[in-house]
């Protein structure tokens, strides 16, 4: 038991009114401490951006190329990401729980690539075990207008109109984050979307075309990427994940990125 201080407690500062502090995240203002405490680990609130390594690609692919070894292919990137974006299994395999890297916990299960239709998929990780992993977040997936999808929603293609409807529909149904695509129109579906919304890289590009697509992404509004095959499937993957965090919290244009792209490379030899 604390023993009786003799002090009197009496500096209230009763001049200095409260500070009433906003949150940095659009959507946030009003959640609880610790949900705002997560949300800051994944967007540091130094810039509000954030860079996402996406290594999960395991869960639906299997062995995919540039992550045959997760032990080997992402020791060197870690220092470079802002979060990790993961199975159990992959964050088990690959990362030293000292890391000290927000996680973005992949969570749902049930397709796999060689299934046509991978839209069903289920719940796969318990809220429970989400926390024993210390996820900052819990990664779902959803197939808007897909087979999957209880209610179909007609003639919808992956056009601006379809994402603006499917970013617009996860947000309101209470997801924090939106991960999607880059699309025309982008700067649309970031206003029209009342949380952060970040890309996904999709399939390999050529590197220059990769940073390109994520600066014009911040450009129009994205709060970040979570980019995976366009970082371990680069000739140089170290070169490019730090590339792509001058874009996301440096304000670098695609051309400049690149520039340090190559730049880091050459160093690197
Ligand atoms: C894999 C995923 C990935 O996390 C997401 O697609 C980002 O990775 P990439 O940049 O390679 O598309 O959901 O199932």
């Amino acid at each position: 038991m604390a023993e009786q201080d003799s002090a009197e407690a009496k500096d209230y500062s009763v001049h200095i009114p409260y500070e009433r502090q906003g949150f940095h995240l659009k959507g946030m203002d009003h959640a609880d401490w610790g949900m705002q405490n997560r949300m800051a680990r994944i967007f540091p609130p130094a810039t509000g951006r954030t860079l996402m390594l996406a290594f999960d690609h395991g869960y639906i692919m299997g062995s995919t190329a540039g992550l045959e070894r997760l032990d080997l292919a992402i020791p060197p990137l870690l220092e470079h990401a802002d979060v990790l974006m993961a199975t159990r299994g992959a964050l088990r395999a690959a990362v030293p729980p000292g890391h000290g890297k927000a996680i973005a916990l992949r969570c749902t299960a049930g397709s796999s690539v060689l299934d046509e239709d991978m839209s069903h998929e289920v719940i796969g990780v318990a809220v429970e075990d989400a926390i024993r992993m210390n996820a900052s977040c819990m990664a779902v997936q959803v197939f808007i207008g897909a087979p999957g999808e209880r209610s179909s929603i007609d003639n919808l293609v992956r056009t601006t109109r379809y994402f603006l409807l499917a970013t617009r529909m996860v947000a309101e149904l209470g997801a924090a984050i939106i991960k999607t695509y880059y699309c025309d129109s982008f700067e649309k579906v970031t206003a029209g979307c009342p949380v952060p919304v970040v890309i996904a890289g999709g399939k390999k590009l050529p590197e220059a075309e990769a940073l390109e697509m994520a600066f014009r992404a911040i450009r129009e509004g994205a709060a970040g990427v979570d980019m995976g095959r366009n970082v371990f499937q680069a000739q140089d993957p170290p070169a490019m994940i730090q590339a792509i965090r001058t874009v996301v919290h440096q304000g670098f244009s695609g051309r400049q990125a690149f520039e340090f792209y190559e730049e880091t490379r050459r160093q690197s030899k």
